[in-house]
C-alpha cells in the first residue's frame, strides 16, 4: 500500500450524541453531514463499519484509508464507536441533533441489544434514507450487522460482509471458554481493578501510557486512544463481552437464508473466536452462500497489520456493485 496516497485521506473525528450516548464517528471522505449536501450531489452509498469489542475506531482507521482509496473515494466510509466505549476529550464539542432527543432511551444500551438498537438509530437520524448502504461487520459487529438486517428491512443495504464472524456458540470456542468465566464471573473484580488502580491516574499519565503501549507493538492510530484505560470504556467492554459470551449461542440461520444473496463471509483459519468448523458447518448449511475461507493466515484482529490485504479483497468483492452504482450516478448528472 502506498502510504502517501493514504495520508491525505480526508478523516473526520466527531463525537455525537446518539440514543442520549456520547458517541465516536470517524468519517473518511469530504462528507460530514450527508443531509447538508444537495440530493443531487450526496454520494449515492455509505460504507459503514461497525467494529468488535472493544469499539475503538481509531483503530479502524487506516483500514477505512485504504478501502476509501481503492474504491477511488466515490463513497463515504464511515466507523462507528459501540455505546460507551469512547467518550470525547474534555475540549472536543459534542454534536446532537434535534432527532436525537426525540430517540427513545434504550434499555440497557451497554449491552449486545442495546449495541444493536444503537446502531441502528444512528442509521436513522444520520444517514438520509435512500442512501445505499453497505454494512462492514468485524468480529462482534457481524452480529450486529445481522441483527440489523433482521430488525430493519427497510434500510437499503445491498451487501453486508461478515469478516471473522463471531456470530455462533462464542462461549464454547478456545477464546470464550477462557473469557467466558473471565467476563462473567469476575466482572466486579475486573470493575474494581479498574477503578482503583486506573481512576486515580491523571488523564496525562494514562495518555502517556497508552502510547507508549501503542507505539511498543507498532499500532497506528490518529484519533483519541485514551479510552484504552478509561475505567468506564473498560467496564462497558467487559459488560458487552459477558453479554456475547451468553447472546451468541445459535446461528440465526433465518435471517442468513432471508439475506443470503446480500452477505460474504470471511472466516479466519487462525481464528480462536471462531474455529474453522464453524466455517464448515455454515458452507455445509449454505452451500450457495458466498462464505470464503481466509487463504492469508490473518489473524481475528486483521485491522492492526493486515488491513491493506482485507481492504483490498473487499475492493475487489464490492466492484461490480459500485460501477452499477457509478453508473446511476452518471446517469443522473447527464440528464441533469
Ligand atoms: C442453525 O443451524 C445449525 C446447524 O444446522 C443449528 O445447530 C442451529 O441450532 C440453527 N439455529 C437456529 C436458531 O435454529
Amino acid at each position: 500500500m502506498d502510504s502517501s496516497i493514504k495520508e491525505e485521506v480526508p478523516v473526520h473525528e466527531e463525537f455525537i450524541l446518539c440514543c442520549g450516548v456520547e458517541t465516536q464517528v470517524l468519517k473518511c471522505g469530504p462528507w460530514t453531514n450527508l443531509f447538508n449536501e444537495q440530493r443531487a450531489n450526496r454520494p449515492k452509498l455509505l460504507i459503514f463499519i461497525i467494529t468488535g469489542n472493544p469499539g475503538f475506531c481509531s483503530f479502524y482507521v487506516p483500514f477505512a484509508k485504504t478501502l476509501y482509496s481503492l474504491t477511488n473515494r466515490r463513497f463515504p466510509i464511515w466507523v462507528i464507536s459501540h455505546a460507551g466505549h469512547a467518550l470525547a476529550p474534555k475540549d472536543k464539542k459534542i454534536l446532537t441533533t434535534s432527532d436525537d432527543s426525540n430517540a427513545q432511551e434504550i434499555k440497557d444500551i451497554y449491552g449486545l441489544q442495546g449495541q444493536v438498537e444503537h446502531k441502528l438509530a444512528f442509521l436513522r437520524t444520520h444517514v438520509p434514507k435512500e442512501m445505499k448502504l453497505v454494512v462492514i461487520g468485524h468480529s462482534i459487529g457481524c452480529y450486529i450487522s445481522l441483527e440489523i438486517l433482521k430488525l430493519a428491512p427497510e434500510l437499503p443495504i445491498i451487501r453486508s460482509f461478515l469478516l471473522f464472524p463471531t456470530i455462533e456458540r462464542l462461549s464454547e470456542t478456545p477464546n470464550g471458554r477462557i473469557a467466558t468465566p473471565l467476563l462473567c464471573w469476575l466482572r466486579y473484580a475486573l470493575y474494581v481493578f479498574g477503578y482503583l488502580l486506573l481512576k486515580p491516574w491523571p488523564e496525562k499519565i494514562r495518555s502517556l501510557i497508552t502510547r507508549i503501549g501503542l507505539q511498543m507493538m507498532n499500532v497506528q492510530y490518529e484519533f483519541s486512544v485514551l479510552n484504552i484505560l478509561e475505567p468506564f470504556c473498560i467496564a462497558n467492554a467487559v459488560y458487552l463481552g459477558g453479554q456475547e459470551m451468553m447472546k451468541v449461542v445459535e446461528r440465526d440461520n433465518e435471517t442468513i437464508r432471508a439475506h443470503l444473496s446480500k452477505l460474504t463471509f470471511y472466516y479466519g483459519t487462525m481464528d480462536a473466536w471462531c474455529p474453522t468448523k464453524y466455517y464448515e458447518d455454515i458452507k455445509k448449511d449454505f452451500p450457495e452462500g458466498d462464505i470464503r475461507l481466509c487463504e492469508k493466515k490473518l489473524p481475528h484482529g486483521f485491522i492492526i497489520h493486515f488491513y491493506g490485504e482485507m481492504a483490498g479483497m473487499i475492493a475487489d468483492w464490492l466492484k461490480d456493485d459500485l460501477s452499477k452504482i457509478e453508473a446511476l450516478t452518471h446517469g443522473s448528472v447527464t440528464d441533469s
